[in-house]
């Protein structure tokens, strides 16, 4: 990693990096709190400090490595060794930090090679950062192979703002998860190719026990209803998953199926 000397970070003070700390298992008083946010606000923050921030991010608010690992192939997405350099040649006249923000803000604008486009807006929910922590994030993928040169003025200004306040961050799905849970395990037999948290054990489909970490309810819907249009995740054979559950499955069931799934976190 490589660290420019003169770095402009801006004036703005890591002020509570500590409390990712909130995500250690080893801290079980606290695990239930909600997730921390991360501001930096007034005071200066080193470029080593936003990449320590950031790698916390990415390895737990962030639900990155759900996707993705460093250094070896993800369950769903590409490894993101030495994206840093990479992201420099990706989108002609993209510097490596535009490229970057580009792919966590609008992760369908460029599509790697041989992945589908299911990665969620990072700024979105169910994963929705703050702009401080899109910064971070940034800084650390930045210094996987590349320069560390983002500051806070690279990030818009809008993002993180319906997170923030305004916009209601869940959307409640009115179906019945324990109805759901019957209709995944009996009538559409999804648990011959899932897991689900407690339940399923199958290595015929993805692992689908944090889905509801990763992925908005209108993927999973779309999903159920039509699963080549939805893209074929990367690492598991296309045509497998059954395409008639819109057909075979009442209203009824469809909606309580996806409430069930959207407790998978
Ligand atoms: C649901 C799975 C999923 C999650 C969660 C996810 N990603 Fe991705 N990501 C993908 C997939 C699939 C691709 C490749 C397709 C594409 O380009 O959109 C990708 C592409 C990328 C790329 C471009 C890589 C390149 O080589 O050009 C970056 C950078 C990235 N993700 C970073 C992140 C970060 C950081 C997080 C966590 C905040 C994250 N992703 C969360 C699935 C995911
Ligand atoms: C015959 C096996 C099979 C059955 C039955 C099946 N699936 Fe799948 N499913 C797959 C496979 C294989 C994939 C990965 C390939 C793809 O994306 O199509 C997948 C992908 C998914 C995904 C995307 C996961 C991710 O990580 O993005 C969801 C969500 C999903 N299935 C839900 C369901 C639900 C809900 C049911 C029951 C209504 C179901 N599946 C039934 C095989 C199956």
């Amino acid at each position: 990693m490589r660290l420019p000397v003169g770095v402009k970070v801006g004036a703005f003070a890591l002020v509570v990096m500590g409390t990712y700390t909130y995500y250690a298992n080893s801290i079980p008083q606290i695990q239930s709190k909600p997730p921390a946010e991360l501001s930096l606000e007034g005071g200066n923050v080193t470029p080593a400090q936003l990449v320590k921030a950031g790698e916390e991010i990415f390895k737990t608010k962030g639900t990155c490595e759900i996707c993705h690992r460093i250094g070896q192939p993800g369950t769903r997405a590409p490894d993101l060794a030495g994206v840093g350099a990479r992201a420099a040649k990706r989108k002609p006249g993209l510097s490596a930090k535009q490229y970057i923000i580009e792919s966590l803000l609008q992760p369908g604008a460029y599509i790697v090679e041989g992945y589908p486009n299911i990665m969620p807006a990072v700024d979105k929910p169910p994963i929705a950062l703050n702009r401080s922590e899109v910064w971070a994030l940034t800084a650390f993928l930045e210094s996987l192979g590349g320069t560390v040169d983002v500051t806070l003025d690279d990030i818009p200004k809008t993002v993180g703002a319906a997170a923030a306040g305004g916009a209601p961050a869940e959307l409640k799905i009115p179906g019945d998860p324990k109805a759901g849970e019957v209709v995944f395990t009996g009538k559409a037999g999804c648990i011959a190719c899932h897991k689900a948290g407690k339940i399923g054990a199958s290595p015929v489909g993805p692992d689908l026990s944090q889905i509801a970490r990763i992925q908005p309810p209108d993927y999973i819907m779309k999903k159920i209803l039509d699963p080549a249009g939805a893209g074929t995740v990367a690492g598991y054979p296309k045509g497998v998953m059954p395409p008639m559950f819109g057909q075979s499955l009442t209203a009824k069931e469809y909606v309580d199926l996806v409430a069930f799934l959207m407790t998978l976190k």
